[in-house]
């Protein structure tokens, strides 16, 4: 058997976890591979709505196995609130998650390390999440981690009190000293790193290539989306992991050949949370129409997305990175009453004509080249089958299949569950 991926193709926030959810009857396992509650996906039906930050969006299809993979970093005091949160709603999580020893942990001074970092870099700031990602990848990545496996270890107290000393060295640095609140976040922390043995802390890897090779059907969420991706999006305005389809691999321990679909979800126009470059930006009504009829603020922080048209420039490149193989279009019904909907093809840098994705988005002047299609006009929010849906809202969708080169399989008209178009 192959694992199947499901990733975001532009700045996040295109609705996995919604998709996520409507797929996992499909699938017998859901896994996590990168990311951490930076995170915020959403999920609606019967009336409820939840946000998943840190766990995987399949815990509510009944029977699947749900894991959260050796590439995501876990703060073990979200992850309790999440957990408890999901409880209440009576969720037995423990039954369902399990977690891969060799995941990362966020520590409190990680969270104070993200907001110095962005404090010192003023103006240029990132606009992270606040959830101390970049300060635990960078941890990772210079191999002075601490993973959850080792919270079992015998020194593990003292690891932490290292890790601690040189995150507080690396702050004052930055002229970030004080911290009154950081007793009463070690506390919680280490309770909090107490819940988590509870749930069974497994060797990730072995156990999805175990399942594999029993026949069983696995689909990797991915958090963040293509643009967020530290080596392929527009840095440095991106997240610290990989979210492209390779993260699948080194978040879960799954072979390159192993892969099977992949799922490239996108919204029908744009959006972004935090600084950098976003080409097909709006600051005009059409703009603020997006965020409104989208209620476009984010899922974690509460902050404004930016909204935009459609850039195809940006999803022709992440269709090539990330091999996608089926499209899914979301939140079509946003666009339901615009008179003219705008897809860009191409960018016009320095009067030049640009097709592919270039180098540095950053500080360019671009200028987005639009095409022009008439819009549908018809509210598509309780449409159930491909029959009912407008002509022209079927134009929008056979353009973008044709640009991009694969075809469109799932379209989604609202929040809900329900609210989708299965082709
Ligand atoms: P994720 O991070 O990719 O899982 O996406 P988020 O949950 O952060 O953001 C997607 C938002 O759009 C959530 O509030 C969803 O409830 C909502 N949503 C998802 N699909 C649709 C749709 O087709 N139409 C509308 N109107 N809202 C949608
Ligand atoms: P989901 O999974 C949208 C953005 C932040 C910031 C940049 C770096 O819900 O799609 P970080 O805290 O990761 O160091 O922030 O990445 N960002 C997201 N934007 N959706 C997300 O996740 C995001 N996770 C991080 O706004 O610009
Ligand atoms: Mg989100």
């Amino acid at each position: 058997m192959k694992v199947d991926v499901l990733l975001g193709l532009q700045w996040g926030d295109e609705g996995k976890g919604k998709v996520v959810d409507v797929l996992t009857p499909k699938y017998d396992v859901v896994a996590r591979f990168q990311g951490g509650p930076n995170a915020g996906h959403t999920l609606e039906f019967e009336g409820k709505k939840y946000v998943l930050r840190s766990i995987p969006s399949g815990i509510f299809q009944h029977g699947q196995v749900n894991i959260i993979g050796n590439g995501v970093v876990l703060d073990p005091v979200l992850f309790m609130e999440e957990a408890e949160a999901l409880r209440q709603s009576g969720i037995d999580l423990p039954k369902v998650l399990k977690l891969s020893k060799k995941a990362h942990l966020i520590l409190p001074t990680h969270r104070l390390l993200d907001a110095a970092n962005e404090a010192a870099k003023g103006a240029g700031k990132i606009g992270t999440t606040g959830k101390g990602i970049g300060p635990t990848y960078t941890d990772k990545i210079s191999r002075n981690g601490l993973r959850i496996g080792d919270t079992i270890a015998p020194d593990f107290k003292d690891r932490y009190e290292a890790a601690k000393e040189r995150h507080l060295k690396a702050m004052a640095a930055l002229g970030s000293e004080h911290h009154p609140q950081l007793a009463e976040l070690e506390e919680k922390w280490f309770q909090a790193v107490e819940y988590l043995r509870q749930y069974d802390l497994i060797d990730s890897e072995h156990v999805i290539n175990r399942l594999l090779a029993d026949g069983k059907k696995v689909l990797c969420e991915g958090a963040q989306g293509t643009m967020l991706d530290v080596d392929f999006g527009s840095y440095p305005f991106v997240t610290s992991s990989n979210t492209v389809t390779a993260g699948a691999c080194t978040g879960l321990g799954v072979a390159p050949n192993k892969i099977g679909d992949v799922y490239g979800i996108f919204k029908a126009y744009c959006t972004r949370v935090g600084s950098g470059p976003f080409p097909t930006e709006l600051f005009d009504a059409d703009g603020k129409r997006m965020r409104d009829i989208g209620h476009e603020y984010g899922a974690v922080t509460g902050r404004e997305r930016r909204c935009g048209w459609i850039d195809l420039v940006a999803l022709r490149y992440a269709v090539m990175i990330n091999g996608v193989t089926k499209l899914i279009m979301m939140k079509s019904d946003v666009l339901d009453d615009f008179d003219v909907i705008k897809a860009c093809t191409d960018y016009k840098i320095n009067g030049e004509i640009v097709h592919d994705f270039p180098y540095d988005v950053d500080g360019l002047e671009i200028e987005p080249v639009y095409v022009e299609l008439p819009g549908w006009k018809t509210p598509m929010s309780e449409m159930t089958s491909e029959a009912e849906l407008p002509e022209n809202f079927k134009n929008y969708v056979a353009f973008i299949e044709k640009e991009l080169g694969v075809p469109v399989v799932i379209l989604s008209v609202g929040p809900d569950r329900a609210q989708t178009i299965v082709r």
